[in-house]
């Protein structure tokens, strides 16, 4: 099985590439997401713009559900969802693209699993690996943006899906940003950490120069 997955991966002609975009809720990843496709746009880049979870009729069910304040879930089923929303993503939609060429800009991905279920809740990171594995079929990105941010900062936009799971405490959260924080010092070519207090333009700035460089 393990095989398979890195036959694929080898297989997997990459001409185009997949930018991740991470950090804590109400840091602004949106805002350079949008930025970032428009320059790109602008240079006759064909862009693509995705969310998770979301953005196929499976994931979009999912995000329903992860939203819904009634719904209970275990740490596990809310790891298993986001895989599952992250699975019909990969598969669908993002490896094509890359294999056409595409750029492909994403709101979240693995990072966030790692950080929120593994750092967050707590979970057992060989079990979180294990989920990624599974979802993403190895895929990973050329480059991840972080834009870091004092969790008391981006409280103000917290009402996100969050909410349903259970209330996610600043101690929740900081465990997240130092968990971000510590999966780029991991792998330091693939990230680009930007502190998100900055202004909208001079992060903008930044992360098109490093794009640049791909
Ligand atoms: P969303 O409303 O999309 O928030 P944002 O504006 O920050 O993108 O909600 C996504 C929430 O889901 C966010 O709080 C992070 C969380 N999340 C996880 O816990 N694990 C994951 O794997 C992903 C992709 C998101």
């Amino acid at each position: 099985m393990k095989g398979e997955v890195c036959q694929r991966e080898r297989d997997v002609p990459r001409r185009g590439h997949l930018i991740s975009f991470e950090g804590m809720d109400g840091a602004g990843k949106t805002t350079q997401l949008e930025l970032l496709a428009e320059r790109l746009e602008l240079a006759g880049v064909p862009t693509m713009k995705l969310r998770e979870p979301g953005d196929t009729p499976l994931g979009e069910r999912v995000r329903e559900m992860l939203l819904d304040r009634k719904l209970k879930r275990t740490p596990s089923s809310e790891l298993l969802l986001f895989a599952a929303a992250r699975a019909e993503l990969v598969h669908r939609l993002i490896m094509p693209a890359i294999e056409e060429g595409w750029i492909v800009l994403l709101d979240r991905y693995a990072d966030s699993t790692r950080a929120y279920q593994g750092y967050g809740l707590g979970m057992n990171e060989k079990t979180v690996e294990a989920a990624i594995g599974l979802a993403t079929e190895g895929l990973k990105p050329t480059l991840t943006i972080l834009l870091d941010l004092d969790p008391k900062k981006g409280l103000r936009r917290l009402q996100t899906i969050f909410d349903a799971i259970e209330e996610r405490s600043t101690t929740f959260l900081n465990r997240v940003r130092r968990g971000f924080l510590d999966i780029a010092r991991r792998e330091p070519d693939r990230w680009l950490v930007l502190d998100a207090a900055r202004s909208v333009g001079e992060l903008g700035k930044n992360i098109w120069k490093r794009v640049q460089t791909l």
